[in-house]
C-alpha cells in the first residue's frame, strides 16, 4: 500500500522533491500532497514542469491551489473523478485537486478546499503573475460548506492552503489581511465543527509558510513533508 506525504507551499521549487526522493524509497504506488501554492503550474511551457516533477516523483503528485497558481491554466484542464472527488488533469500523474472535494485515498478521507487572497497582489500584475479567481467565490464556498455538512462523520483529513482566522494568533511574521475577506473565518467555523469529530484526525494548511503545530489536531505545513 501506498503512502501519503504532505507538504506545504513550493512555489515551483524541486530541489524539496528530491531530498525527499533520496530520504524515502518512493515508489508508484505513493501519493505527495502539496497543500497550495505548489507553483508549477505557472505558464505555457508548464508541461516542461509537470515532466520534471513526474520524473522526481514516482508517484501521484497531487495540489490543492493557493493564491500564487496560474488559476486560469489551472481551470483550463479537463476534469476527471479520481478517488471519488473531481480533479483538473494536469499531467498523466499530477492532479490539481479541486475546492470542496472529498477523496479517499487508500481508506482515508480527505476534504480539501483551495485559494487564498494574496497579500502582495499590489506587487503582481493580473494575468502574467495574479489572477482573481485566487479567492473563492461565494458559490465555492457554499458547496465546500455542504460537502462538509454531508460527509462530515467521514472526513479524517482536511487540506487547505488558507488557515483558519484563530491561526495568526500564533504566527510570528503574519500576512495582512483585509478585513473584508471572509475566508479564514469560513474556515475556523469549518475547524471548529470537525474538531467535535470522533474519527477527525488532523487539519493541514499552506500559505502561512511555517512548519508548526497549531492545535492538536491543526498543522501548518511548509518544508516538511509529514508522512500519513
Ligand atoms: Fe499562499
Amino acid at each position: 500500500m501506498g503512502r501519503i506525504f504532505i507538504t506545504g507551499d513550493k512555489h515551483r521549487t524541486f530541489v524539496p522533491l528530491f531530498w525527499l526522493a533520496e530520504k524515502e524509497n518512493l515508489d508508484a504506488t505513493d501519493v505527495l500532497m502539496i497543500a497550495g501554492d505548489a507553483g508549477y503550474v505557472w505558464d505555457q511551457d508548464y508541461p516542461h514542469d509537470i515532466e520534471s516533477l513526474q520524473q522526481i516523483f514516482p508517484g501521484t503528485i497531487t495540489f490543492v491551489d493557493g493564491n500564487h497558481e496560474n488559476h486560469f491554466l489551472l481551470n483550463h484542464t479537463q476534469i476527471e473523478t479520481w478517488n471519488g472527488g473531481k480533479v483538473h488533469r494536469i499531467g498523466p500523474r499530477v492532479l490539481h485537486l479541486m475546492r470542496g472535494e472529498i477523496y479517499s485515498i487508500d481508506g482515508k478521507t480527505f476534504f480539501v478546499f483551495g485559494g487564498a487572497k494574496s497579500s502582495d497582489q499590489d506587487r503582481r500584475q493580473e494575468g502574467v503573475s495574479w489572477w482573481k479567481e485566487e479567492e473563492p467565490t461565494p458559490m465555492e464556498i457554499q458547496y465546500g460548506r455542504q460537502q462538509l455538512e454531508h460527509h462530515q462523520s467521514e472526513i479524517q483529513y482536511v487540506i487547505t492552503h488558507e488557515a483558519p482566522r484563530f491561526v495568526r494568533k500564533h504566527i510570528q511574521k503574519k500576512k495582512s489581511m483585509e478585513p473584508q475577506y471572509p475566508l479564514p473565518d469560513t474556515l475556523e467555523q469549518w475547524y471548529f465543527e470537525m474538531e467535535k469529530m470522533e474519527q477527525f484526525q488532523m487539519w493541514y494548511f499552506g500559505h502561512m509558510h511555517v512548519d508548526q503545530r497549531i492545535t492538536e489536531k491543526l498543522q501548518g505545513v511548509y518544508h516538511q513533508f509529514i508522512k500519513i
